[in-house]
């Protein structure tokens, strides 16, 4: 386990960033809390002084009306104390809430914003949990520490101030040692518990993640029948999750008990001190009622402290984990306004060149060796190579997801890091080797890049990706809600249904991974033919096994092992005789390969 981490200047300025509104309703709201803490300590402090003149008129034996009047004053004081605590909750419940949108709004386009190297590296799982504690400790932080700490270190300062003004010497001594040993006892064992918390939560985030890439993979486990295994293996991560709690809950439990010591060890001695000094007629029975309320409230409020001190270091250290998620160094290309810039692709001049391009996914495996090639403005370049060798990596390296390590790239005559980079991602349109839908409807997911597009517009490139008449026969048409990833329907539906979004983005530029790949060869014939229709006249990288499917494209590209190992048309590859010919008459020996 890792030990909780220091708290920097910047981190804590984070926070306050995101506790304090920027809206000056909010802001009144927060002014009207403190005003509102302040009265209820006010009261708070006033009650036991008017019980202790009650108690002392009774003995004395005021008049009846002194004594009514007192009854009154006393209990309506108790109300308000109340009506004050309470209130102050309602009001400022407007603050917190707003707060803790701001952070997972924040959270969310931060997340938007980073490279795709970014979230494939991150356990989602634990991520959505760790967002989730954060917004919950942003809220019962922001609480403790403002209805709760802020106040109850007032109180307790003012309540040791009464007691020395007003009070001899012993019993001034005597209360301050022990509720400076009750103060430091909850203090400390609100840090101890914060490593047993901090286990406990990292416990936690790992069974969430188990959680969330198993109910996600549920697939592959029944495929392979590991239904059992996998549930064994659940409990492991359950029981480490159960003893992360279980010393969490010891340690609080410890401070429960230090603290009722503490606090029944000072309720004695101040009894002892003061039954002793009303036995001698130097104080009153008002007296000793009004030291034992002062001492239950102190030490109602250092219990309170200790609690909510120890919530607030549990948020710190959640927040903590958001914070780092935010600082991460992966500098995000289009919140990073020096990253990219602002120019935009001229429809005119789409051409495409790699020019001597190197990249690696990690350092100690090269990937693409020395890449260079060129797509003349509204003509066809396919690649095909083995799998493996780097062909949809070269596609996330147009698409800016990836940085090539060397070369450069451009696009009509303009590097890829000059362009506005949400227009060019807005300029290509890209049918994905496995495209990703949403838990969404059709029309939604066919019009995510273009969601203006008229109804007949999303009909029409449904028609041309020859989806249309599957759609027409589900139960609620267009409107059909897809699954989880839209895997509840087939693999060739999900490439067709891609292919509708690519078409209705009417891109600049086309990028077909694999577009057919899950087809059968007669849909696949037939929505070749829509595809070439589609990209006639524009600039278009194709990327295929089945060679049937990208032998007219212009140039060809037979990449192997991240190197360029032949190009030419189709006709020069066959003529060269060498790797594209092999390939090519071993598929027309078995075309359905
Ligand atoms: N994010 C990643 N991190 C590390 N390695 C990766 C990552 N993405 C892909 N790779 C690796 O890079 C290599 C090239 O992947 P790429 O997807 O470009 O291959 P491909 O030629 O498209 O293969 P296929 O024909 O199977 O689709 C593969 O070995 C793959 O495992
Ligand atoms: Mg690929």
């Amino acid at each position: 386990m890792s030990s909780p981490k220091p708290i920097s200047w910047n981190f804590i300025k984070w926070i306050f960033a995101q506790i304090i509104p920027n809206e000056l309703s909010l802001q009144l709201r927060c002014f009207v809390v403190m005003l509102m803490n302040l009265s209820m300590i006010g009261l708070q402090l006033a009650l036991p002084f008017v019980l202790k003149q009650l108690v002392n008129s009774l003995e004395i034996e005021s008049e009846e009306s002194t004594i009514i009047i007192l009854c009154f004053a006393y209990g309506l004081l108790w109300i308000a104390t109340r009506f004050v605590t309470e209130i102050r909750e309602i009001i400022s419940y407007k603050i917190f809430a707003t707060s803790v949108s701001q952070v997972t709004g924040s959270f969310f386009e931060y997340l938007l914003n980073q490279p795709l190297s970014f979230h494939i590296n991150k356990d989602m799982g634990a991520l959505i949990d760790e967002l989730k504690r954060t917004q919950y400790t942003l809220y019962k932080g922001s609480i403790g520490f403002f209805l709760t700490i802020l106040p109850r270190i007032i109180e307790s300062l003012a309540t040791l101030y009464i007691l020395w003004k007003s009070y001899p010497l012993d019993i001034a001594i005597t209360c301050t040692i022990f509720l400076y040993a009750i103060t430091s006892a909850s203090i400390t064992s609100a840090s101890a518990s914060i490593n047993a918390e901090q286990l406990a939560n990292e416990a936690e985030n790992e069974q969430s993640n188990f959680l969330f890439d198993h109910l996600l993979n549920i697939e592959a486990i029944q495929n392979n029948a590991q239904e059992k295994a996998e549930y064994e293996r659940l409990q492991a991560v359950l029981s480490r999750t159960e003893q992360a709690r279980t010393i969490a809950f010891k340690e609080q439990f410890m401070m429960m008990v230090l603290h009722g010591g503490l606090t029944g060890g000072l309720l004695l001695c101040v009894s002892l001190l003061t039954g002793y000094k009303v036995l001698n007629k130097a104080y009153t029975i008002g007296d000793f009622i009004l030291l034992n309320s002062y001492i239950i409230s102190f030490s109602e409020s250092i219990s309170q402290l200790g609690k909510h001190i120890k919530n607030l270091r549990e948020g710190i250290v959640d927040l903590q984990g958001i914070y780092e998620i935010f600082q991460t160094k992966e500098k995000s290309l289009l919140s990073d306004e020096s990253n990219h810039g602002d120019k935009k692709i001229i429809p005119s001049n789409t051409a495409i060149s790699f020019k001597n391009i190197s990249f690696s996914y990690i350092p100690e495996a090269p990937l693409l060796n020395n890449i260079s090639f060129d797509i003349y403005h509204g003509k066809t370049v396919a690649i095909v190579g083995a799998s493996g060798s780097g062909k949809s990596t070269i596609t996330k390296l147009l698409l800016r997801l990836y940085q090539p390590t060397q070369g450069s790239i451009t696009i009509g005559g303009t590097l890829l890091e000059e362009l506005d980079l949400i227009d060019l991602r807005s300029q290509i349109g890209i049918v994905p080797q496995n495209p990703v839908l949403f838990k969404d409807t059709v029309f939604n997911n066919i019009a995510y890049a273009n969601p203006i597009a008229p109804f007949e517009e999303v009909k029409l490139a449904a028609k041309t990706a020859k989806i249309d008449e599957f759609i027409t026969k589900l139960p609620q048409k267009y409107e059909t809600e897809l699954g989880e990833l839209g895997m509840t329907i087939s693999g060739g539906e999900r490439q067709r249904i891609a292919l509708a979004r690519a078409l209705l983005k009417h891109p600049l530029i086309f990028i077909f991974d694999e577009a057919t790949s899950a087809l059968d060869t007669h849909t696949e014939t037939s929505l070749m033919s829509s595809i070439v229709n589609a990209s006639k006249d524009k600039t278009t990288l194709m990327i295929a096994h089945r060679l049937s499917t990208i032998m007219h494209a212009d140039h060809i590209i037979v990449l192997d092992h991240g190197k360029i190992k032949e190009q030419g048309t189709h006709a020069q590859l066959l003529e060269l005789n060498k790797l594209y010919a092999q390939l090519w008459y071993k598929q027309a020996e078995s075309p359905e390969a």
